[in-house]
């Protein structure tokens, strides 16, 4: 075999004998080099410049973890934001983990080989190595679909993005139907107070941070997907958190006094109006999730 290519080489390049192996040697090289370049690892470490790190570490210090639902993952595609005119960064999520792989933006941003995996949970594909469109978005599958080997390989996929790329974790995918299934319950006030995101309060499975739940019009919407820098301990708007805002949000206030009555029964028509638009941020432009209505007694 190697007698056959060594052959064929010879009459490629004319040379013989030892030259020949060296020439193949050389072709083995190039051609490795083209098949890891094709995988989705991109060398970016540039030992000589220090600024990416420095940039990474201010990300961190100003995105806690937050949880995501598969709407809002599906902005971060690193195509170009309308309203900005900016370069969105490239998430993607690998059994629910949530990685920022703008650094390998080349292989999942747009016009890359792996575009579609951006902004979208891609475990089961990376797993089975497949750019089957069915196997994108299927977190469930990741714990039910996978035989040994394909678990074994997802580990290893995990593992690289973690350790070996350093792409970093922005938070946790939930899956659609078990925030569908949260949407209907009923929730008091006592229900709210005991989810202010506070550390101490229970993390639930495959989330990234406690929940935050804050009541407006008769809805609960959980702020932790994305409002952790707000609602959070050490934001703005922390006071917030665990509680029915309805009449806080429609006059606009920080009152005490506002947070303690939540009848709006007396608001004007403009102040009505204040609270519908901020439920309509909460629910399209903000993506939180509702997840229950308000009992209001
Ligand atoms: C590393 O950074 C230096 C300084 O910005 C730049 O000149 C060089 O091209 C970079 N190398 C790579 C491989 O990106
Ligand atoms: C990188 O950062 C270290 C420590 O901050 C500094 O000592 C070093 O000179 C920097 N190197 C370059 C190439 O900027
Ligand atoms: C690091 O890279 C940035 C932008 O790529 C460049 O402006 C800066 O001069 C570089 N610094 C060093 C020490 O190479
Ligand atoms: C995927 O995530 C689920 C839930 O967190 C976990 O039980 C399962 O072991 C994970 N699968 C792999 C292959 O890591
Ligand atoms: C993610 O959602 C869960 C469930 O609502 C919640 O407990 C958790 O705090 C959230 N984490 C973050 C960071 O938003």
């Amino acid at each position: 075999m190697i007698q056959q290519i060594s052959l064929l080489v010879d009459s490629w390049t004319g040379i013989s004998g030892s030259l020949g192996y060296l020439v193949i040697f050389v072709i083995v090289l190039i051609t490795h080099q083209l098949l890891s370049v094709s995988r989705p690892h991109p060398i970016t470490t540039n030992m000589s410049n220090n600024s990416t790190t420095a940039k990474e570490e201010t990300k961190v210090a100003v995105d806690p973890p937050r949880n995501f639902t598969a709407k809002q993952l599906a902005y971060f595609d690193g195509t170009k934001d309308e309203k900005t005119g900016e370069d969105k960064p490239v998430y993607l999520s690998v059994n629910g983990t949530v990685f920022d792989v703008s650094d390998g933006r080349n292989f999942y941003g747009p016009d890359g080989p792996y575009e579609k995996f951006a902004g979208k949970e891609c475990g089961v594909a990376l797993a089975k190595m497949s750019f089957d469109e069915q196997h994108l978005g299927n977190l469930k599958g990741c714990s039910t679909e996978l035989n040994f080997g394909e678990r074994t390989e997802l580990e290893g996929w995990i593992e690289k993005f973690t350790y070996y790329r350093n792409y970093p974790i922005k938070g946790k995918l939930v899956d659609d139907d078990d925030l569908s299934k949260l949407s209907t319950r009923i929730l008091t006030a006592d229900d709210l107070a005991q989810h202010t995101g506070e550390s101490g309060q229970d993390i639930p499975e495959g989330y990234a941070t406690a929940p935050i739940y804050i009541g407006a019009g008769n809805k609960v919407f959980d702020a932790s997907f994305g409002g952790v820098e707000f609602y959070g301990s050490g934001g703005g708007y922390n006071k917030f958190a665990g509680r029915d805002i309805s009449r806080a949000l429609a006059k606009m206030s920080f009152d005490p006094e506002d947070l303690q009555n939540t009848n709006i029964d007396d608001l004007t028509d403009k102040q009505r109006k204040v609270l519908d638009d901020w439920i309509e941020t909460f629910q399209t432009k903000k993506g939180y999730p509702i997840v229950g209505t308000l009992g209001k007694e």
